[in-house]
């Protein structure tokens, strides 16, 4: 059986595949990524979460000079925890002593703390509604009534994500046009914003299935989707297009490190974890080093963004020295199907057996 491709949400963003590309956090993101796939008929995405502004403006522009088709910039509305705002000190200097071991094996000295952990959401989203991509997909949260006006006014459609029904229910309540059902299997973060992401771990399948029950925005199925065979199925549950991210960060468009897209063609993906080992919130990656050495600190780690900051530091150590140690494998279940090392033949794969 051929399925009808073309759904509404398709429709509305004039692409011709029910496929979006999912946005990439920490540089995984790239521009000829996104336009690839734009350019191949699906929703190109950029994660722009550590991004400041000036950096927000430059690659809407730079992707707009690739294509002319729709794409996605993607903003992390709560930039941080409980407690990762700031920090005294005599709390940074405390933090530091979990650090300062492997700081001290990579020749490292003890950092400043910044100004910022992280860029603030509020001085990213004026940025973004000027520069008018065609779609504002976001996570951790919903963008204040005022925001969400101003991408109404300004023709930018906007795509939150949920992890239960109870946040499906309040996207629809604030007035989001679609909705990303991101289920466990998913690599990277859990984006659960109203109860914790431990809380609130859905599979994709039945996720999807009760999120048609609470609205009748389309409803983007993400988490475990690596194929045509899952887009078919999730399309069957009722989505109107599906979200896949780790068969993107594998191909060779993306932002990945090599020594990480070897690993997602290894047989070291049939076992995934959820972990905050890599920034402080819960994700989904491969088991290392970075998750053995701090799983085991939980109860000390600071709070996002604070510990995914020191983390960086030792990730850019360990790549500049070829050593996976404290990479972030990020990986979602579905890794074993992947087969695909290019995006166009991702697509055309995804297109031909649709
Ligand atoms: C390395 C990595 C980084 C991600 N960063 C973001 C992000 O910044 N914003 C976002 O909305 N989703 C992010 N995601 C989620 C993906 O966009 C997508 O929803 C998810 O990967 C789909 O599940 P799959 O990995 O099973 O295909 C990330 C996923 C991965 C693997």
């Amino acid at each position: 059986m051929k399925l009808d491709t073309s759904t509404s949400f398709s429709q509305v963003l004039g692409i011709d595949l029910p496929l979006v590309q999912g946005p990439f956090g920490g540089g995984l993101s790239t521009v000829e990524l996104a336009a690839t796939v734009a350019q191949n008929g699906g929703l190109g995405s950029f994660g722009a979460h550590s991004l400041d502004g000036d950096g927000i403006s430059d690659v809407v522009s730079s992707i707009k000079a690739q294509t002319d088709r729709a794409f996605a910039l993607n903003l992390w509305v709560a930039d941080h925890d409980q407690g990762g705002d700031d920090m005294s000190v005599e709390t940074f200097d405390r933090a530091w002593q979990i650090y300062e071991p492997y700081f001290r094996e990579f020749g490292l000295e003890q950092p400043e703390p910044p100004k910022h952990y992280h860029p603030r959401f509020e001085d990213q989203i004026d940025a973004l509604i000027e520069a008018r991509p065609h779609a504002f997909s976001f996570v951790f949260g919903i963008p204040s009534a005022a925001i969400l006006e101003k991408c109404r006014k300004s023709g930018i459609i906007t795509i939150g994500a949920a992890t239960t029904p109870a946040e499906v229910e309040a996207l629809d309540t604030a007035g989001v046009d679609a909705m990303v059902a991101s289920g466990f299997e998913a690599g990277g973060h859990r984006p659960s914003f109203i109860e914790s992401a431990e809380a609130s771990l859905m599979g994709t399948a039945v996720l999807v299935r009760l999120a048609v029950t609470k609205t009748k925005k389309p409803i983007i199925a993400a988490g475990g989707i690596a194929d045509a065979t899952g887009i078919r199925s999730a399309l069957a549950a009722g989505a109107q297009a599906a979200q896949l991210g780790t068969a993107f960060i594998a191909c060779k468009e993306s932002g990945t490190a090599d020594i990480h897209r070897e690993v997602l063609f290894s047989g070291r993906t049939q076992r995934t974890v959820l972990t905050r080992s890599y920034t402080g919130r819960l994700a989904r990656g491969i088991p290392n080093r970075v998750i053995a050495e701090f799983d085991k600190r939980a109860g000390e780690l600071p709070p996002f963004p604070i510990h995914g900051w020191f983390v960086g530091k030792l990730k850019a150590a360990a790549m500049a020295a070829n050593i996976e140690d404290f990479v972030s494998l990020y990986a979602g279940q579905a890794a074993p199907l992947l087969k695909h090392r290019t995006a166009s033949a991702l697509v055309a794969a995804i297109r031909e057996e649709l």
